[in-house]
Parts: structure tokens; C-alpha cells; sequence
């Protein structure tokens, strides 16, 4: 029994996370989807609001969960029985970003990350990319779940798309 941890911002989640979330789930006996604090970004969303459109997004692939990953990634694999990260690359840049953290993850517990190649047609989605382009007033649903257009929309204006 592998279970996997799929590990990231998701500020906000788009399809091009979903893709790899569908791919992870047909390899792992389960995959749950960590929402995780980078410490080098401030996030437009709250967390309970990223881990919330998850859920709403995964809810209908089997053997998938979301959850909060709190303080070190590799900790909270240990505690869930995760025996391996995986990662979406959609190229090179992204080995690049991913590879120091693969190493060091590695370093500090042994897990392995295995990286996913993602479909090719929703490579230039990003969620740095869908909060620039929403807030300059474009439209983002093409690019994101249902809900998440109107939860960044809300959060650029103040508010709460819950509300
Ligand atoms: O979507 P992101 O922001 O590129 O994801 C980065 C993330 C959240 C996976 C990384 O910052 C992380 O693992 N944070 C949890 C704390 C931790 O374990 N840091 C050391 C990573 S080597």
C-alpha cells in the first residue's frame, strides 16, 4: 500500500494540479493532496479557503483526500504512512524549482519524490499566473475548478466568496 502526498501552495488550485492529482491517483493506493505553507510566498487565499476548493475540486476522484500540511513536509509524510511526494512538471523550470527541494526532502528522511509529467495543453496555467491575470480584471474560469474564479475574485476585492 503506497500513499503519496501531493504537496503545495495551491493558492489558488487550478487544472493543471487537478491533472496531476488525477495521474497520482491512478499510480498510488492513495494520494492526499497537502496544503502547505511556502515560507517564501504570502498567499492571496487563506489556507482553510485553498484547502476547501481542494476538496471541492478532488471530491470525485477516488482515493483522494486533501488536509493542511503543518511545519515540515517530510514530518507530516512520516505521520500519514506517505511513502513517496509527488510532483507535476510541466518543464524544465519547474526540475529546477523542484530538484533542490527533492534533494533536501531526501536528505532529511529518505522519501523520494517522483515527478509527473502533466498534460501538455494546460502547461502555461499557474496559479502565479491566474491570480496576475485576475487581478487585471481577465478571466480565469477556463483555468481553474468551479468555485475558484469566483473565490480569487472575492479575495482580490476584499471579500469572501463564501460570503
Ligand atoms: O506550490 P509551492 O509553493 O511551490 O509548494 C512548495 C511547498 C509548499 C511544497 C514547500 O514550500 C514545502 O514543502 N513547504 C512545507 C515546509 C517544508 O517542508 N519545507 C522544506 C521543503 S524542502
Amino acid at each position: 500500500m503506497t500513499i503519496a502526498v501531493l504537496p503545495g501552495s495551491f493558492d489558488p488550485i487550478t487544472l493543471g494540479h487537478l491533472d496531476i492529482a488525477r495521474r497520482a491517483a491512478s499510480l498510488f493506493d492513495g494520494v492526499i493532496v497537502g496544503v502547505a505553507h511556502n515560507s517564501t510566498k504570502t498567499p492571496l487565499l487563506g489556507l482553510e479557503e485553498r484547502v476547501a476548493l481542494a476538496r471541492a475540486a478532488t471530491a470525485d476522484i477516488d482515493g483522494v483526500s486533501v488536509e493542511v500540511v503543518d511545519g515540515l513536509l517530510v514530518d507530516f509524510c512520516s505521520r500519514r504512512g506517505a511513502g513517496v511526494i509527488v510532483k507535476g512538471l510541466r518543464g524544465g523550470a519547474d526540475y529546477d524549482y523542484e530538484r533542490p527541494m527533492a534533494l533536501m526532502n531526501r536528505s532529511l528522511t529518505g522519501i523520494e519524490t517522483v515527478f509527473v509529467t502533466g498534460d501538455n495543453a494546460l502547461s502555461h496555467i499557474a496559479s502565479s499566473l491566474v491570480r496576475d491575470v485576475a487581478r487585471h480584471g481577465g478571466d480565469v474560469s477556463a483555468y481553474v475548478p468551479d468555485g475558484v474564479a469566483d473565490a480569487v475574485a472575492a479575495a482580490l476585492s476584499g471579500g469572501s466568496a463564501a460570503g
